[in-house]
Formats: structure tokens, C-alpha cells, sequence
């Protein structure tokens, strides 16, 4: 049996064993959790950025070969307080499923940019983003410390806002034509979501799940 962590919800988040190898997992059961990078994973990022949507939706113009998303992973595979970078895996089967991001706090501020996808498009629209994003907030909030967390999503990324919402992140803002995606300027909606806000989001789905279990 793990230890179990205090979250920010006040209920008790069960460390699974999987976490004394240096994995972490939100709740038992869950379908995602967290793992630094490996460098053996430079093959599947690799194929996940082929994609055009997926490199749209980060904002990547210029092709990146094998060798440089190892380089990446050797940049970004220790994860810490000012990089925590993340491959998503499936807790059914250990699959890679994604990338998951909390960057750049400053340290006073503790606010955090966070970053979330799904590599392979099979995987989207499943209920996976949703956890992975429920996940990445408890990560920053409870294991980080953050106060704050905050998203630039594409206006049209309808998915990445219902992710951000479902964590209880609200919109603050819109840079207008911020992006130009393929020759479009495109919207850039700002969410954020404070500590006490992702609280308060946690009781309500702990008492929704309650309610669903009696
Ligand atoms: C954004 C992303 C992580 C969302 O994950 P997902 O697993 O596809 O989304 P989920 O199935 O968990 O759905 C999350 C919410 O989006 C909604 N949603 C899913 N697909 C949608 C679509 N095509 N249009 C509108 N809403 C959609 C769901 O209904 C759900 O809302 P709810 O919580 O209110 O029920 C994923 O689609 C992805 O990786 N996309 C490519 C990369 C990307 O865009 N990253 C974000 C950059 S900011």
C-alpha cells in the first residue's frame, strides 16, 4: 500500500505503489498518470508531431527529426519546481499517451503555465484530457505548491477549453489574432485557475462520485 498525500481538496490521495518509481498517480483507478521522459520515448514524440493539428495546437512550424526530441527529452527529462515536464502513460496497459507540462513558475509568483496533449488522435475524446487535466492541477497545486495555473488555448481548441474547465479554470482573457496559424491569425483564450478555485472543483466531483456510488 503507498503513503497517501493531503490534497488541496482536504481528502486523502492515495500514492500508489507505482509512485515509489518515481510515477504518480492522482487516485487508484484512474486511466492516467505521470512519468519523466525517457529517452526511448524520443521515437514516439516523434511520431505524435508528425500529426498537423497536434503541431498547430502547439504552435510548432519547423520540422523536428528524432534527434531533436531526444535532445529535448534530455532538456526537459528531469522534471523540477521550474520544469515540470511529464509523459502522460496509461495506467491500464503503460502506453505513452501524451505530454503534460507545468512551466516556468516564477518563484514568488508560484503561477504556472500548464501544457497538455494527447499524441495519437485514437485517444482523444475519451475522457482521458479531462483526467490528465484533473491530474496536472493536483500535481501543481499539491505536489508544487502552485497558487496559480494558467493555459493559452487556441480559440477553436474547443477540447483544450472543456479540459481546462473541467479543472475549474475559468477564462480570463483573450489575445486577440494573437497566433497566426498557417498564414490565420487566430484568438488565444487565456484560463486560469487559482488553488482554492481547483479546491472547491475537487469537493464538488468528490461529492458528485459520492452520490454516483450510493
Ligand atoms: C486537448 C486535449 C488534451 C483534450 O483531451 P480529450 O481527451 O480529447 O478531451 P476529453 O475527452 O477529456 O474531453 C474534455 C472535454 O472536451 C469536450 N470535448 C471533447 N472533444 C470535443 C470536441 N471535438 N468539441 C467540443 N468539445 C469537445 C468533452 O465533452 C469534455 O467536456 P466536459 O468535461 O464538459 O464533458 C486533446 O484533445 C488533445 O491532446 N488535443 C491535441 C493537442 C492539444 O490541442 N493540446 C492542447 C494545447 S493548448
Amino acid at each position: 500500500m503507498g503513503a497517501t498525500l493531503r490534497s488541496v481538496a482536504g481528502s486523502e490521495v492515495a500514492a500508489l505503489p507505482g509512485s515509489r518509481r518515481g510515477r504518480f498517480v492522482v487516485t487508484p483507478g484512474k486511466r492516467v498518470a505521470l512519468r519523466a521522459l525517457e529517452p526511448e520515448d524520443a521515437d514516439v514524440v516523434y511520431t505524435w508531431f508528425q500529426e498537423d493539428y497536434f503541431r498547430d495546437m502547439f504552435g510548432y512550424r519547423y520540422p523536428v527529426g528524432r534527434g531533436g526530441w531526444r535532445d529535448w527529452i534530455e532538456r526537459h527529462g528531469k522534471p523540477s519546481y521550474h520544469d515540470a515536464t511529464f509523459m502522460l502513460y496509461s495506467t491500464e496497459d503503460g502506453a505513452a499517451l501524451g505530454l503534460g507540462a507545468l512551466r516556468n513558475p516564477g518563484s514568488e509568483d508560484r503561477s504556472a503555465e500548464v501544457s497538455l496533449a494527447l499524441g495519437d488522435i485514437s485517444n482523444r475524446g475519451l475522457g482521458l484530457g479531462r483526467e490528465a487535466a484533473l491530474l496536472m492541477a493536483e500535481f501543481g497545486f499539491h505536489v508544487m505548491g502552485l497558487r496559480r495555473i494558467y493555459a493559452w488555448v487556441l480559440a477553436q481548441n474547443l477540447p483544450a477549453a472543456a479540459a481546462c474547465q473541467a479543472a475549474g479554470a475559468v477564462q480570463e482573457g483573450i489575445a486577440r489574432k494573437a497566433r497566426l496559424i498557417n498564414g490565420t491569425p487566430v484568438d488565444a483564450v487565456l484560463y486560469g485557475v487559482l488553488a482554492e478555485e481547483f479546491a472547491e472543483r475537487m469537493r464538488v466531483l468528490h461529492r458528485q462520485s459520492d452520490t454516483s456510488q450510493v
